[in-house]
């Protein structure tokens, strides 16, 4: 199934109306995921090997703003910078955009911005097309649903798919060949106590983009056949966790996760290996903290910065041993 049959069902007969506005404008917020999206059972679609969860960063995201351009290509900036169309995201933006061309020679002004580190591990691709989608969402004015608008998303990214809600998210798996069945899905249950801390240890480019260490793991890894298990059973926990706002099983349960996901990368070939010496030194600050009694907790995705997970009752404690570290409350006022 290519992608664009699979906007084509989503869209059905609003796919070849004009846009209805002159320009729009959206937010999402960047996830991090407590049990890891890592393999694709599909690659020109995204689709996942395994359901994934997350929780949505609250304020932290991306606001994407988009008109139609009079010239004859498209113009994107990410921050207030041109984005240079045969980088990484470059190429992969325009592919997305090609979707949505309904005639060939129309064009659209693109102007991105993240109030997040970019190239940090901190899902800028996931803000940055979930928020592009609800935008183009908006210039057609398609409205679509959100689990539409998720599978729209997750063309572009696949943890974009998780970034169209505050709060917790699933991405279910799915079982059909077109994905449709494959899309992101709010839980109810909201946890105002609970804290993110980004702690930013080397903000250099990372070596191995997510999409290709994935694929490298899912073919070389001899360890990557006992994932799909070790998701299942961490899933469950962390929907009991939630349900029971149970904050041990919730933290064990996501660095177990973490480091069950880095395994898998360091068994590839070749090895990917995220780890940098400050972020063993940082790891090994925490585990020392939790035998001293601190309950703090952490995730890492693929780059070498660990995000914190804690309770606000916990902040002064925790921040007094990470005093650069960012803190976000993903159920603060007016969230969730
Ligand atoms: C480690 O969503 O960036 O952050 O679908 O190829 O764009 P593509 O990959 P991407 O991978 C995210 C990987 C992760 C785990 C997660 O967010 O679940």
């Amino acid at each position: 199934m290519k992608r664009s049959d699979v906007v084509s069902t989503i869209l059905a007969e609003r796919k070849n109306l004009m846009p209805k506005n002159a320009v729009a404008k959206a937010y999402a917020p960047s996830n991090i995921a407590l049990c890891k999206y890592w393999g694709k059972r599909e690659q020109e679609l995204n689709l996942p090997v395994t359901s994934s969860l997350s929780i949505s960063l609250g304020n932290k995201g991306a606001m994407t703003e988009i008109s139609v351009s009079g010239g004859p290509y498209d113009v994107a900036y990410l921050n207030h910078q041109p984005i240079d169309w045969i980088s990484f995201f470059g190429k992969r933006l325009l592919a997305f955009l090609d979707l949505f061309r309904v005639k060939r020679d129309l064009h659209f002004t693109i102007n991105i911005t993240t109030n997040i580190p970019i190239g940090a591990g901190l899902a800028s691709s996931a803000c940055g097309f979930a928020s592009l989608t609800r935008a183009m969402d908006l210039l057609f004015g398609w409205e679509l649903k959100d689990e539409e608008l998720s599978i729209l998303a997750r063309l572009g990214s696949g943890s974009a798919s998780r970034s169209l809600w505050h709060g917790f998210v699933e991405w279910h798996v799915g079982i059909k060949p077109d994905g449709m069945d494959s899309y992101g899905e709010s839980i109810a249950d909201e946890w105002p106590e609970l804290c993110i801390g980004l702690l930013i240890l080397n903000e250099k480019e990372k070596p191995v983009s997510s999409r290709d260490a994935m694929q490298r793991t899912v073919t070389t890894s001899p360890l990557y056949s006992a994932w799909p298990a070790k998701v299942n059973r961490d899933l469950s926990a962390l929907k009991q966790a939630i349900n029971l706002k149970d904050f041990l099983l919730l933290g064990k349960t996501a660095e177990s996760n973490a480091m069950t996901m880095h395994a898998t990368m360091l068994s590839a070939w070749p090895t990917i290996c995220y780890f940098l010496p400050e972020t063993i030194t940082a790891m090994n600050q925490i585990w020392k903290l939790r035998q001293e009694g601190l309950m703090v907790f952490f995730t890492q995705d693929a780059g070498p910065n660990l995000k914190l997970i804690f309770l606000e009752k916990n902040i002064l404690d925790v921040k007094a041993h990470f005093p650069d570290m960012e803190i976000i409350k993903p159920f603060a006022d007016g969230l969730g």
